[in-house]
């Protein structure tokens, strides 16, 4: 379903979460996490999923809009026509990007933005958080560049919340879990209880 543009004006909720999702195992918690986050008191709840994210989730257990590519280039045909990722960074109050596997962390450490998720976080507004919650296999958790990567979001200034270690679904054990979907809650709700920081 194609969003019209008169879902992107601000909502009731007085705090808005724009939840990113990217195509790790972990995005089956999606329906959760949003469900959580619609627990807290005052919040609004917006997704921006990747393609590959789509196969881990079904839509219709999220009751919340889900955006993706196809929505920011139909929403867009002609000169005063509004731009999705930047109608969505005015929108949020603060990104979650639960999971964030590896792909998308190294393009977002790296500025590329090649979809609706990495240019939302490219055309950020720096002073509004940004949370991250890396998700990967054991083996790529521990190649060097993952550090390197995660030390760079932190430089932007992006809060991680650190993935855990459990035996993960590919049979592997050891860290690249995503955190626990009611720790990535407890963390936004301590920006709602401050919401300039
Ligand atoms: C079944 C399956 C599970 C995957 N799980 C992960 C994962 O947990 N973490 C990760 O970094 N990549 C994972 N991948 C690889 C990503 O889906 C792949 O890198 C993809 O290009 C990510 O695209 P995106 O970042 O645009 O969502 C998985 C792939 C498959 C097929």
């Amino acid at each position: 379903d194609v969003p019209p543009a008169s879902y992107l004006p601000k909502s009731c909720g007085e705090f808005r979460v724009l939840v990113g999702v990217t195509g790790s195992v972990a995005a089956l918690k999606l329906p959760l996490l949003v469900s959580q986050l619609l627990h807290l008191p005052g919040v609004d709840v917006r997704v921006v999923t990747t393609e590959n994210a789509k196969h881990f989730y079904n839509p219709e257990e999220v009751s919340v809009n889900i955006y993706s590519d196809k929505d920011e280039w139909e929403l867009w045909t002609q000169r005063s026509d509004p731009v999705l990722h930047i109608e969505l960074r005015r929108w949020a109050d603060l990104l979650v990007i639960a999971p964030l596997d590896a792909n998308t962390l190294g393009k977002i450490a790296s500025g590329i933005c090649d979809n609706l998720l990495t240019c939302v976080v490219r055309a950020w507004d720096t002073s509004r958080p940004v949370l991250f919650c890396p998700a990967m296999n054991t083996a790529m958790w521990q190649h060097p560049i993952t550090a390197q990567q995660v030390s760079k979001l932190k430089e932007f200034g992006y809060v991680e919340i650190p993935c855990i270690a459990k035996k993960l679904v590919c049979g592997d054990e050891g860290k690249g879990a995503m955190a626990e979907v009611s720790t990535i809650v407890s963390t936004v709700r301590q920006y709602l209880e401050k919401p300039d920081e």
